[in-house]
């Protein structure tokens, strides 16, 4: 990667944007830190690490105000909307970030989208110093584009990278840096209700040698993909296969960060339920069968209580979940709008047994997933132990009342057709 590249100066609007804030003003002295983590804090859990973290980091913060553009003199062609396949097509740009423990971030580049080169030793190839994060942003029916909680994206992404001592960074900045690489690339994002631009911000260990230890340089990168619908004819509800013959993740481990080691062990386990004709896994944990989550998404469920109440329930973020967006989402959604007099809404550990007698009783209400990609994602049939759970859905439906109510106002929200604080402007 060349420092040397020519670069367009971004423009003075940016530089506005990001001046006054940035704390890359700051000395280098007063930014630079002997340590990556204090001694003070050796005693802490690990799951306290945190964002705060990044101000212990030597060398200079990540500052947007330094960002250049290298524009491609060669856009591509762009693909019908109707005719994209998820995460296969890619925006004419990128951003890299690169980062060393001795200067600490560098500035920020917009290129032309194209390979990395990067040493066979890398340390990323071989301990998986890697992590990444999904995010979407959208085009209103003004034109305007809109990124979803994206606070809630960096946020994860910064407290991913500490657990594998990757550098952590300024949420602001980078969402500032991915809001210009957005709005410079924002033509691929189609205006069609639906379509999105997924967004791909990933951290890398950069360094080449085969020694086990924190990585000395990284570089941070964004790539942007168009997406369509998850649902271009409507909700299909999906069959699981309730797995415990393989564990996703335990206490104490790492499945509450999008680390990209989290991942490739859970497609064996896909594959095989899929042999079997179920398209996910139920993530089951422990001897008691504790409902965890679903493939690479949350899992929530509707009871209905003894006492005429209903109940919306997923699993508590006690280390062994991903802190979804979506399913951060439902819940507030949940608890602001549903009348409280009828609903119950918990984050609390439950059983696949509980689901199956609650299925027998015909109180099994409803069950989907939440996430990014698809937002919800209905559930139909649950296999456990060689025996299915049918989750009800009315005659002619592929979803359930909650799953669909939580779809239209996520969906509101993300387009801009109702105003509200999670929806961020970009220009
Ligand atoms: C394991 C796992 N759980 C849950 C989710 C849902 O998270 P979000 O709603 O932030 O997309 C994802 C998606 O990123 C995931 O990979």
């Amino acid at each position: 990667m060349s420092f040397s590249r020519a670069r367009l100066l971004l423009s003075s609007a940016t530089r506005g944007l990001t001046a006054s804030s940035c704390s890359c003003l700051l000395s280098r002295s007063a930014q630079h830190h002997p340590r990556f983590y204090p001694s003070a804090m050796a005693a802490r859990p690990l799951s306290s690490l945190a964002t705060s973290e990044s101000g212990t980091q030597p060398g200079a913060p990540l500052c947007a105000a330094n960002i250049s553009i290298d524009k491609t003199p060669m856009p591509k062609e762009k693909l019908q909307p109707t005719k994209l396949v998820f995460g296969h097509t890619f925006t004419d740009h990128m951003v890299q970030i690169p980062w060393n423990d001795t200067d600490g971030w560098l500035p920020p580049m917009i290129l032309p989208y194209q390979n990395l080169s990067l040493d066979p030793a890398t340390c990323v190839f071989h301990y998986a110093f890697e992590c990444f994060e999904g995010m979407k942003a959208y085009k209103d029916s003004n034109g305007k584009i809109r990124l979803f909680r994206p606070d809630k994206n960096m946020d994860r992404m910064s407290k991913t990278a500490a657990r594998i001592c990757l550098p952590t960074f300024d949420h602001d900045e980078l969402i500032k840096i991915i809001g210009e690489l957005v709005k410079l690339d924002s033509d691929w994002i189609p205006s069609e209700r639906g379509y999105s631009l997924y967004l791909r911000p990933t951290l890398i260990g950069t360094q080449a040698s085969l020694g086990v230890g924190p990585p000395k340089s990284a570089l941070l990168y964004v790539i942007m993909s168009p997406v369509g619908p998850y649902y271009p004819t409507g909700f299909k509800a999906v069959r699981l296969e309730a797995t415990d013959y393989a564990i996703r993740a335990w206490p104490k481990g790492v499945g509450d960060r999008k680390l990209g080691a989290n991942y490739a062990p859970g497609i064996l386990p896909q594959r095989m339920a899929a042999s079997r004709g179920f398209q996910q896994n139920l993530w089951l944990f422990g001897d008691e069968g504790y409902v965890t989550e679903v493939g690479t998404m949350n899992a929530f469920f509707v009871f209905q209580l003894p006492n005429g109440k209903f109940e919306l329930v997923t699993a508590p973020l006690d280390g062994t979940i991903l802190e979804g967006v979506t399913r951060d989402s439902i819940l507030a959604l949940a608890r602001e709008r549903f009348d409280e007099d009828k609903w119950i809404i918990s984050e609390r550990k439950f059983t696949i047994q509980e689901v199956a007698d609650h299925a027998r009783a015909g109180t099994l209400v409803e069950a989907f997933g939440s996430g990014t990609a698809a937002v919800v994602s209905p559930i139909k049939e649950i296999s456990w132990r060689d025996k299915p759970i049918y989750v009800p859905l009315q005659p002619g439906k592929e979803t359930g009342r909650v799953a669909e109510q939580m779809a239209q106002w996520i969906a509101e929200i993300q387009y801009g057709e109702v105003e509200h604080p999670w929806s961020v402007l970009l220009n």
